[in-house]
């Protein structure tokens, strides 16, 4: 059993959960554990620690480290069974990013293993006939699937800093699998509200939904034999199973029968990158998050430099003259993503110049200290829509202190809806991060410029930030979280909380959070703001906009003078877990 050493009555609840689940179809532990979990102090041990979107995934890593796998081992372990029991995001279908540190070493590394454009896709491939973009083909036909990159980035972080074979660290995803899982409430509940895109394919209807068409229902249990199957490929071959072998043609195969752009030389020429992260100065801190393809470091480091130009601290956390501040930083780094941001192997992204106090000097005297800007002074754009993002988090720390960030996606809820036939797993729909078409903007809401433009071979522009911080060299906060263009403002929001307002990591990730992405031209807020400040917010000019909860940051923050790891799970997804050892 597993049970956490500092929370032991949520641990109690959490495997007498577990195990009842596996015995009876009932969803009464589910509610018990999300009813009385308590989400106003972290969680604290002194040992290894897992937080993730999905329990069986988090208990899946713990069982892994406390079997002697490190840090890296467990974060394998997780991203496959989420694979299996977090299909809405969890994949190996889609791909992602990893931050890790590992031993003395004071380096970060961040593995790359984002999707990228296959060789027939083109830049005006979403365009129709009118020159308008066909919004269905980039978010929902096959053509909307890059070539996956999780199996090849799992496996090269097992390879490179991990200590277990490919094998085992696929053998819980495919017991998972074979044997199926119990159905959770929020599994049924997101099966129940994606049925109608997920139902047009019938290789997804044929696992998610019962012959009559009834989504599967919490307590009973999925087994996936297809992608139990595909899972064992991998656990034999290798990656050459997914890129070369049986599941590369049946991929090859669904797409030569549906019109899609996915072909073996692209699956074959696919490689997982170890790359730089971005690297900043903050307070003294040192701040490690991903480089593009991924947006979402530089435009942290961006902001935070925009930022230490006040002290935060004294303005008050959430104050309207604080929050005046942290739009105008969000606004002007928003802009620039949509200028400058796309994959660096294609295009020359200033970097060094985003990422420089002296740029940071020049854009903070941009911001006017009384008043609030227009998004048009700053450059123009259209008005975009905005579609609910689905990507997750999970943060790990082993024993020895060695650390994971790692966020990875399919896009979109259930990515494009479509099952790879025979192969059990669903695909992607990240086309559609590119910009399809010059000022025209994604799923959410963002405005993209050539450089983010389609061309073959290239990675579409991402907005997830796994972020490290380090202090000395040691580390003190792992974070991350999903919510497509909001990732980047949470990530930062709970960084501010921790280090200018010294929140707690739970009151942090708790606190309300504001969003504005310079398009469109309004400042997306959580409840929980006050509305004096809103007001206040609101007579200088700034267009409030309330917006429901935005991300679901999974965190560790680890004491530097005690050591002890504190846990903090986003209540905004309650079914959340921090197991811990
Ligand atoms: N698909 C969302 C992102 O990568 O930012």
């Amino acid at each position: 059993m597993l049970l956490s050493k500092s929370a032991p009555r949520f641990g109690v609840q959490l495997s007498l959960c577990l195990s009842l689940c596996f015995i009876t179809p009932s969803t009464w532990a589910w509610q018990t554990i999300l009813n009385q979990q308590d989400r106003f102090t972290p969680e604290q041990s002194q040992g290894a620690m897992v937080v993730a979107a999905e329990p069986l995934a988090a208990q899946a890593g713990l069982t892994s480290l406390k079997a002697g796998g490190n840090a890296i081992d467990a974060a394998v372990v997780t991203g496959f069974v989420m694979a299996v029991t977090y299909p809405r995001a969890g994949n190996i279908g889609g791909g992602g990013f990893m931050l890790l540190k590992k031993g003395q070493d004071a380096a970060v590394h961040a593995i790359d293993y984002r999707e990228k454009a296959p060789a027939k896709a083109h830049k005006d491939i979403f365009l129709d006939a009118k020159g308008h973009v066909d919004k269905h083909r980039s978010r929902f036909s096959h053509q909307a699937a890059g070539v996956p990159g999780t199996v090849a980035g799992l496996a090269l972080a097992l390879e490179r800093f991990g200590t277990w074979s490919l094998a085992q660290a696929l053998a819980p995803a495919i017991k998972l699998a074979e044997q199926g899982f119990i159905v959770s409430p929020s599994l049924a509940d997101s099966l129940q509200q994606r049925q109608q895109n997920l139902k047009k394919h019938p290789a997804s209807a044929d696992i998610f939904y019962h012959a009559d068409g009834s989504p599967y229902q919490a307590g009973e249990r999925l087994i996936q034999s297809d992608l139990a199957h595909s899972l064992k490929l991998i656990a034999k071959q290798g990656t050459s199973a997914f890129y070369q072998g049986d599941i590369a043609k049946k991929i090859v195969a669904e797409m030569q029968a549906n019109q899609g752009l996915i072909s073996l030389s692209d699956l074959q020429a696919y490689r997982a990158k170890i790359r730089q992260p971005i690297q900043g100065q903050y307070r003294g801190y040192e701040i490690f998050s991903m480089s593009p393809p991924s947006s979402g470091g530089v435009h942290i480091v961006q902001m935070l430099n925009i930022l230490e130009r006040l002290e935060l601290k004294s303005l008050g956390h959430n104050s309207a003259e604080s929050l005046h501040w942290l739009i105008g930083a969000m606004q002007l780094a928003y802009a620039d993503r949509a200028t400058y941001l796309g994959d660096s192997d294609f295009v020359d992204v200033p970097l060094q110049g985003l990422s420089a106090k002296a740029y940071a000097k020049h854009l903070f005297a941009q911001i006017d200290p009384e008043q609030a800007r227009l998004a048009r002074e700053i450059k123009a754009g259209n008005a975009p829509v905005y579609e609910s993002p689905e990507t997750t988090h999970f943060v790990i720390i082993d024993k020895a202190g060695n650390v994971v960030s790692n966020t990875y996606t399919l896009n979109f809820s259930f990515g494009s809806g479509i099952t790879v036939s025979g192969a059990g797993f669903l695909l992607n729909n990240q086309m559609d991060d590119f910009s399809a078409k010059v000022g025209v903007a994604n799923a959410y809401g963002l405005i993209g410029g050539s450089a983010n433009a389609i061309a073959p071979h290239k990675k579409m522009l991402s907005s997830m930030s796994p972020t490290i911080v380090s202090k000395d060299g040691k580390p003190l906060l792992i974070l991350g979280s999903p919510g497509g263009s909001r990732i980047i403002t949470t990530v930062l929001q709970v960084l501010l909380n921790v280090l200018d307002h010294d929140m707690n990591i739970q009151t942090a990730v708790n606190a309300p959070r504001i969003h504005q992405q310079w398009l469109p031209d309004k400042v997306f807020v959580e409840q929980g703001i006050s509305p004096d400040t809103l007001d206040l917010l609101t007579v200088r000019g700034h267009h409030i906009s309330q917006s429901r909860a935005m991300g679901a940051v999974a965190a560790i923050y680890i004491d530097p003078d005690t050591g002890l790891r504190q846990g903090a799970a986003d209540p905004r997804q309650p079914w959340m877990q921090i197991f811990s050892d």
